[in-house]
């Protein structure tokens, strides 16, 4: 959801722009571009279309090493771009500039009353050459500078913020003061990497964790002046506030693909190790209690009390997270028997949801800063609930925010297409519940042990699946030229046939829903004929005949159907099986409710071979961003 970035110091400004953003092209792909002050302190603004290799090829070879000594300072801001208002081009891309090239601004977030801010500059004679909603603003800084003697920058952007509604990050310099450089947040996150005098402010700590290793996580409304002197911060209302420098814990974005062809291919094959670490220490034999220690607790929380507390459970998020959060459910609720709620994060925030302070929120976020899912989080925390949060980024806003961090531990994930952080976040709700069903005594010791063990034994049971991942690819060869696809399921594996949907959707473009298989009936049977294939996952236990029943109903209005099954039940079932599926593809024999652990794996690749069949980029599809911080 777009990645800005900007520099105050003394190296070269545009390597180091491009650096870091390469670290944030999983925010978007739209466009690239940086603007930096030159010798004469005049902004040299570069700006391509697409990814930003297109505008690495159009930089001059000497731009931004300046041509002065090296205690010259030297001031950029740079951006890449998921496109929310105005067309991916080369006219909406950013760094955007005041019309007299005062003032320079890169955005992340959306501007929500920008309409009227463009009419009424418009009308005062400001010509807008974008359409986009950031342009507003830089045109109503330098109006704001130029109505102002000129001697307090800080004031001018204070007055302009509160002009604005909505969310977003800015990082923007200005001619006047060219050793300055400007960082805002609001609702969209941004951070200062802090160095031996030299400051790079950028969406994420990723891009600022190859360069330094001290770093301020602004606020919201907060406002930072970066000069050689240092970092100073001040609220919408003028007052000084004191920066906090953290020391930065992570690491640098690994951008290794291992030999694999893409991202997505090498973040599936992790996926085995990913389940032991996400397991380790957390669940350590059948019969230890599983120790879920959060790995931050917030707001002086007790983990304990809060989990001995509550009645009720509301899992939020989005996409793939919410999909998981939805596996959870069927989980938990079998072991713990409390209600377990699953609900859409931008449904929930604008709802008025009944919460209290027995109620667990669980947020569900690889990023961690998805918008949707903050606001979600900052509601409940507001109504009194209780907020436990499942991400695979632990210095991320939602972490910072929520009362209890458990971390899906699933490692950096590249692709934009979430595939290991799924099953790491399963794996996390999976021992919420066992816990819970532990310590309340809902379960059977016996079946609680048996599900500790087949926990143990799922990352063999990946790997079984991932020895030959190619057993895949005839069938998306066969099956990746519909324009249709309907993915069903019942029971704890509903939830599978929504990611398999969601997956063959993103990559490559295909038509596809996940259905409950007994919906099938209710109304898309109806679209159902030879060009729609119907892929079913059947997992033996409670659905499986049912499954079975539902999928011959599929065969009957004659869809090309492929199954989706154990190796256990093609022995049991083979003859009605081989009679129902044109196509099977099974998994190793696995109970039920671990399940969706395993029959994830074969849709993660039908997906990836499908798309990589069709020609279409795997890791970067078109129009995702792997971090949605707009609404
Ligand atoms: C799909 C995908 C998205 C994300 C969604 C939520 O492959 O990655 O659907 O799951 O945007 O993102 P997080 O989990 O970062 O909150």
């Amino acid at each position: 959801m777009c990645g800005i970035v900007g520099y105050l110091g003394k190296k070269p400004v545009v390597p180091l722009l491009v650096d870091s953003l390469r670290h944030l092209e999983y925010r978007g792909y739209d466009s690239a571009g940086i603007a930096y002050l030159d010798d004469e302190n005049l902004f040299q603004v570069y700006k391509a279309c697409g990814k930003l290799v297109n505008l690495e090829n159009i930089l001059p070879e000497a731009a931004g090493n300046g041509t002065e000594s090296s205690s010259t300072l030297h001031l950029g801001i740079g951006h890449i771009r998921w496109a929310t208002h105005g067309a991916a081009n080369e006219i909406n891309a950013h760094p955007h500039t005041s019309n007299d090239n005062q003032i320079a601004l890169v955005h992340n977030g959306i501007i929500e009353n920008f309409y009227e801010l463009r009419q009424s500059l418009a009308a005062e004679g400001v010509q807008f050459s974008s359409d986009t909603d950031t342009e507003c603003v830089v045109h109503l800084l330098n109006k704001l500078n130029k109505a102002s003697d000129g001697s307090n920058f800080i004031q001018v952007l204070q007055q302009a913020l509160k002009q604005l509604k909505g969310a977003y990050a800015l990082t923007l310099a200005s001619r006047d003061n060219p050793d300055r450089l400007y960082a805002v947040r609001n609702h969209a996150p941004l951070v200062i990497g802090v160095g031996s005098e030299e400051y790079l402010v950028a969406s994420d700590a990723v891009a600022v964790a190859s360069h330094h290793n001290k770093i301020i996580y602004l606020k919201d409304r907060e406002i930072a002046e970066i000069s050689p002197e240092g970092v100073r911060i001040f609220n919408l209302d003028g007052e000084e506030v004191q920066p906090i420098i953290e020391p930065l814990n992570i690491g640098p974005l690994q951008i290794d693909k291992k030999g694999f062809k893409h991202f997505m291919m090498k973040e599936i094959h992790e996926q085995p190790d990913v389940v032991r670490n996400s397991l380790a220490g957390r669940l350590v034999g059948v019969d230890q209690p599983i120790d879920l220690t959060p790995q931050v607790s917030n707001n002086g929380s007790d983990p304990t009390a809060i989990l001995n507390q509550i009645d009720r459970i509301v899992i939020t998020g989005c996409g793939t997270s919410f999909n998981a959060g939805l596996v959870g459910k069927y989980f938990i609720e079998e072991l713990v028997r409390i209600p377990v709620e699953v609900e859409s994060a931008g449904e929930y925030r604008y709802r008025n949801p009944v919460v209290n302070k027995k109620t667990l929120i669980v947020a569900m976020s690889q990023s961690g800063e998805t918008a949707d899912t903050l606001e979600a989080v900052r509601q409940s925390s507001q109504q009194g609930a209780k907020v436990l949060t499942i991400t695979n980024r632990e210095d991320s806003s939602i972490a910072r925010e929520a009362d209890i961090v458990l971390s899906a531990r699933a490692g950096v994930e590249v692709s934009v297409c979430a595939t290991k952080t799924f099953v790491a976040q399963i794996i996390v709700l999976y021992l919420l519940g066992l816990s819970l069903a532990e310590t309340r005594g809902t379960y059977p010791t016996e079946q609680l042990q048996a599900l500790k063990s087949g926990l143990l034994k799922v990352p063999t049971l990946i790997e079984s699946v991932l020895s030959n991942p190619e057993v895949v690819q005839p069938l998306a060869k066969k099956y990746g030229h519909a324009r249709d696809l309907l993915f069903i399921a019942r029971g704890i594996n509903y939830p599978v046939a929504l990611e398999g949907a969601l997956k063959l959707k993103e990559i490559s473009y295909i038509h596809a829903e996940g259905y409950s298989a007994s919906e099938l009936k209710h109304g898309p049977i109806a679209m159902l004929d030879e060009d729609i294939p119907v892929l079913s996952i059947l997992v033996p236990g409670l659905v499986f005949d049912k499954s079975l029943s539902n999928a011959q109903e599929a065969k009957a209005r004659d869809a090309r159907s492929i199954g989706l099954t154990t190796t256990d039940a093609m022995v049991d079932q083979a003859g009605p099986l081989e009679d129902t599926f044109e196509d099977i593809l099974t998994i190793p024999q696995v109970p039920e409710l671990l399940s969706p652990l395993v029959a994830t794996v074969p849709l993660q690749l039908f997906a990836y071979y499908i798309a990589e069949h069709l020609g279409k980029d795997v890791d970067q599809p078109r129009n995702l961003a792997k971090s949605v911080t707009v609404e």
